[in-house]
C-alpha cells in the first residue's frame, strides 16, 4: 500500500488498532463519552482517526497535529463540517510552545517507531504538559532496544533511489523510565492483539498482515519483520 493510500483507506473503513486502543483508553478511564476533554493526536497523518475519535466522543475537541502539510490540507478538506476537530501543520520535534496547558490527553497512533528516537518526541509532548500520553507503536517488554532503518526501494521519492523508513522497537522498560523522569509516573501498557485477519499484500513493500501461528495465535507481519504491536499509555 502506497503511503497515501494509508491514510486515504482509514476513511473509508477504520483500522482494528484504532478501535482497540480507543476500546482500551476507555476502559482504563482516559476517555469517556460523558468525560469532555481536549484531546491531541499527534502525527495525525490524513485526519481519519481525528473523524473516528470526534463522531465517538462528541463532547470532547481535538486537534490534530502534522509535520506534512498536504496531509493537512487533505484532513482539512474531510474533516469540513466537524465542529469539535481542527488540524494544523506542527513538527513533534519542534512543538509550539503555544499548545503549553491546551490539553487534557495526547494520542499518538502508529507513528513514534517511524521517527529516530523517542527522548526528544517525548520530551516535546511531557512539555505540553497533558494528564495523559498515549501511544500505539513497536515495543518490547525486555530492555533491549532495536534500531532498525529501511532503505525502501519500492518507495522512491524526490529523485531518491530509495526512501528510508524506521522501524525502531524500544524497550517499555526504557520508555517507561523516560517518561517517569518527565513526571509521568503511572504507566500501562497491553500487546496489540489482533483479532481478525488481515491479507497478505500483493506487493512485498511493507504493510501489516497476519499469520496464524499452530496455536491459532495471529502475528503481525510488515516485509521481513514481526510487528511487536504495544498500547502504551503514562499519566501524572
Ligand atoms: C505512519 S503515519 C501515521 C499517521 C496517523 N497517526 C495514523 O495512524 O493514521 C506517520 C505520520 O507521522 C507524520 N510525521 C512524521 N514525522 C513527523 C514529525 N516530526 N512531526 C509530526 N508529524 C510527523 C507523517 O507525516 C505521517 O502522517
Amino acid at each position: 500500500m502506497k503511503a497515501e493510500e494509508y491514510h486515504i483507506k482509514q476513511y473509508e473503513s477504520v483500522y482494528r488498532s484504532t478501535e482497540k486502543f480507543v476500546d482500551w483508553l476507555e476502559v482504563s478511564g482516559y476517555l469517556g463519552v460523558d468525560m469532555p476533554q481536549r484531546i491531541c493526536d499527534i502525527a495525525c497523518g490524513g485526519g481519519a482517526n481525528l473523524a473516528y475519535l470526534s463522531r465517538r466522543y462528541k463532547n470532547s475537541r481535538f486537534t490534530g497535529i502534522d509535520i506534512s502539510h498536504p496531509l493537512i490540507c487533505y484532513g482539512a478538506e474531510k474533516l469540513k463540517g466537524e465542529v469539535n476537530c481542527e488540524l494544523y501543520q506542527g513538527d513533534w520535534f519542534h512543538l509550539d510552545t503555544k499548545w503549553r496547558d491546551q490539553f487534557d490527553g495526547i494520542i499518538s497512533f502508529q507513528t513514534l517507531s517511524w521517527l529516530s528516537e523517542y527522548h526528544e518526541p517525548l520530551r516535546q509532548l511531557a512539555e505540553l504538559n497533558p494528564k495523559w500520553i498515549a501511544i500505539s507503536s513497536l515495543f518490547y517488554k525486555g530492555d533491549i532496544e532495536y534500531s532498525i532503518t529501511l532503505k525502501n526501494y519500492y518507495r522512491v521519492s524526490n529523485g531518491k533511489e530509495y526512501e528510508k523508513q524506521y522501524y525502531n522497537i524500544y524497550s517499555l522498560i526504557r520508555v517507561r523510565k523516560h517518561l517517569e523522569t518527565l513526571g509521568y509516573r503511572e504507566f500501562h501498557f497491553i500487546p496489540f492483539e489482533i483479532d481478525i485477519d488481515l491479507p497478505k499484500p500483493e506487493s512485498m513493500d511493507v504493510g501489516t498482515y497476519t499469520i496464524k501461528t499452530e496455536e491459532n495465535k495471529r502475528l503481525q507481519i510488515s516485509a521481513a519483520l514481526m510487528m511487536p504491536w504495544y498500547f502504551i499509555v503514562a499519566s501524572k
